[in-house]
């Protein structure tokens, strides 16, 4: 009788600390819903910036892919694994806000200056969930038409739509880490 009570036990045990561990391990900055779509990850203006490339309009002939300012931003919890390991973790998540130009003016000189958020792209990587994606990285828009409003669930992009160029080009496993001076100065220290 007790043999069987311990057996039921650690069965629970199991169970039970299995799975928070399993949470407590993933520890992540995403949540999908029941549709497997990626929910707008919020309040990533508190996470880490890395970089602001720019692509205006006027130097790719009015209609670059993503127009204007790229303002990129890391999860933090994942950032201190980059920074500990040099490798991005399961549940890295990125977000890229599009920020249009502006001022081409500013006391400063001339330039390119920030004008209105437009739009909202990120990227997450994740094993459990993208098993068959390239470097488990699945990719999101949550860019409407009007620029004004974001969409409040993204569905995952066709590979040959986002991630084939990432894998292409970019540094790091297809993060492109050759643009975000942040990353690379923290890298694996
Ligand atoms: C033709 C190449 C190309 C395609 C296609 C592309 N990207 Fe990117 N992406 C880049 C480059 C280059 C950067 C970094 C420089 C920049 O932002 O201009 C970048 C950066 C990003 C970042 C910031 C994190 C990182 O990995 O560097 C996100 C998020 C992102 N892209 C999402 C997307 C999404 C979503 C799509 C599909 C709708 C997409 N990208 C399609 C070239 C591409």
């Amino acid at each position: 009788m007790f043999k069987i009570r311990l057996m039921i036990f650690s069965l629970a045990a199991t169970v039970i600390f299995g799975q928070t561990s399993v949470v407590g391990a993933e520890d992540t900055a995403f949540s999908m819903n029941e549709k497997g779509e990626l929910i707008k990850p919020e309040g990533y203006r508190e996470w880490i910036y890395v970089g602001a490339p720019v692509t205006p309009n006027d130097m790719n002939d009015g209609k670059a892919p993503f127009p204007e300012f790229h303002n990129v931003y890391i999860d933090p919890a994942s950032y201190q694994h980059w920074k500990k390991t040099g490798k991005f973790r399961e549940g890295t998540v990125f977000v890229k806000e599009l920020v249009s130009v502006g001022s081409k003016a500013a006391p400063s000189g001339n330039g390119y200056f920030m004008g209105d958020f437009i739009g909202l792209e990120a990227t997450v990587k994740s094993a459990k969930h993208f098993p068959k994606e390239p470097g488990n990285w699945a990719f999101f828009s949550f860019t409407t038409k009007d620029h004004k409003t974001l969409k409040p669930t993204a569905t995952a992009l066709p590979t040959e739509a986002c991630a084939a160029c990432h894998k292409a080009s970019a540094a790091d496993d297809m993060v492109f880490t050759q643009y975000y001076p942040v990353l690379r100065a923290a890298k694996g220290k």
